[in-house]
C-alpha cells in the first residue's frame, strides 16, 4: 500500500511526473488538464493529499488548509508562491517549496523581449503592416525609443533583476538598482540608488519584486509622477505591484511612454481593460517562465521538493525551513 498521496493539479511537463511516479510509496492523483481544476476535481484532488504540486492560479489560505489537514507539503511550480498563506501554512507545520533560480534566465528573457518590444513598437508595427496600412517606406514612421546607451533601472535586485542587469551591458546601458533589503549588494558596474531617483533618472524601470503586502502597489500614482516622459515600464514579477489605474492614466496622459506587462490583475486581463487598446502597452500572457529547458527544471525540482519532504529529507527550495526543522527534531 502506498503511504502518501501527492496531487499534482494541473497538467505539467513529464519530468515531474515521472519523478514522482516512480516512488513506489506515493500515489499519484494527476489534474491531466491545460484548464485548471474545478472546485469539485479541486476538492478531490486535495481530499486526503500529503503532497501538492500546486500552481499560482489556486490560492492556499489558511481555511483550505484547515479543511485539508493531510497536506504536509505545498510545492508550488513557480519561484512565486504569493498564493499560499506562508505563515499559515507554517503555524500549520505544512512546508512550503518553490523552484526559483531555474527560471531567471527565461524570465530576465522575456522583460527584455518586453523592453524591446515596447521601445521598437513592434507589436503596434505587426498589426499595421497585418492590417494592409504600410504603404511606404517612411522617415517618420513608428518611431520608437533608444536602448544602446540608455538608463535602466531595476526595481527588486535578487536572481532575476541581477540577470536583467547583466544582459543591460550588452547594450552599455548605465544600470540603476534598487532593492528593498539593505544587505544586497550590487554587481559590478551597477549603481544602487534610492528608489524614487531610480524612478526619476531611468529611461527603463524593470520590476523585480516579489508581491508581498510591502510591494502591492509600490508603483503607484506617485511613483509614475517621478517617471520621465519617456520612460517605458516594464513587469514581469507579479500584476499587483503596479497600480494598474494610475498605469492606465500614465500611459493615456502621456506621463510614461509605454509599457511592457507579463503579469496583470486579474489575469487573463478581460478583453474590454482599457490597457488592451492603448497602442503603446504591451501585455502576454504571463510567460515568464515559458520556455522548454525552464518548464522542465521547474517540473523537476517541485517533484523533488515534494519527495524530499515526504522523505524527511530538508528539499532542494524550501520557503519556511523552520517549520522542515522543527519536524525534523521531533522526530530525531
Ligand atoms: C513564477 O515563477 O513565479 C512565475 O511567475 C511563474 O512562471
Amino acid at each position: 500500500m502506498s503511504a502518501y498521496v501527492v496531487s499534482v493539479t494541473r497538467r505539467i511537463p513529464r519530468i515531474g511526473v515521472d519523478l514522482l511516479r516512480e516512488q513506489s510509496d506515493i500515489e499519484l492523483r494527476v489534474h491531466d488538464s491545460d484548464a485548471p481544476p474545478n472546485k469539485n476535481e479541486l476538492r478531490s484532488l486535495l481530499d486526503g493529499a500529503d503532497g501538492v504540486l500546486s500552481l499560482l492560479t489556486e490560492q492556499y489560505t489558511g481555511d483550505v488548509l484547515d479543511a485539508y489537514p493531510s497536506i504536509k507539503v505545498l510545492s508550488n511550480f513557480g519561484g512565486g508562491y504569493d498564493n499560499i498563506d506562508v505563515e499559515a501554512a507554517t503555524a500549520r507545520g505544512v512546508a512550503v517549496c518553490n523552484t526559483p533560480g531555474v527560471l531567471t534566465a527565461a524570465t530576465a528573457e522575456i522583460a527584455w523581449a518586453l523592453l524591446m518590444a515596447a521601445a521598437r513598437r513592434v507589436p503596434e508595427a505587426i498589426g499595421f503592416l497585418k492590417a494592409g496600412e504600410w504603404s511606404s517606406w517612411g522617415p517618420t514612421m513608428m518611431l520608437g525609443q533608444p536602448i544602446v546607451g540608455q538608463t535602466i533601472g531595476i526595481v527588486g535586485y535578487g536572481r532575476i533583476g541581477q540577470e536583467v542587469a547583466n544582459m543591460a551591458r550588452g547594450f552599455g546601458m548605465r544600470v540603476l538598482a534598487w532593492d528593498r533589503s539593505p544587505n544586497t549588494k550590487p554587481q559590478d558596474g551597477v549603481e544602487f540608488v534610492s528608489r524614487d531617483e531610480l524612478l526619476a533618472s531611468a529611461d527603463y524601470i524593470s520590476v523585480h519584486v516579489p508581491l508581498s503586502a510591502e510591494t502591492y502597489h509600490l508603483i503607484d500614482e506617485d511613483a509614475f509622477g517621478m517617471m520621465k516622459p519617456n520612460a517605458i515600464l516594464v513587469n514581469t514579477s507579479r500584476g499587483p505591484v503596479v497600480d494598474q489605474d494610475a498605469l492606465v492614466a500614465a500611459l493615456q496622459n502621456g506621463t510614461i511612454w509605454a509599457a511592457g506587462l507579463d503579469v496583470t490583475t486579474p489575469e487573463p486581463l478581460p478583453m474590454e481593460h482599457p490597457l488592451h487598446k492603448i497602442p503603446n502597452c504591451v501585455i502576454l500572457p504571463h510567460i515568464g517562465s515559458a520556455t522548454i529547458t525552464a518548464r522542465d527544471a521547474m517540473s523537476s525540482l517541485a517533484a523533488r521538493n515534494i519527495i524530499a519532504v515526504l522523505n524527511g529529507e530538508m528539499p532542494p527550495h524550501i520557503v519556511n525551513p523552520t517549520v522542515f526543522e522543527q519536524s525534523y527534531n521531533e522526530e530525531s
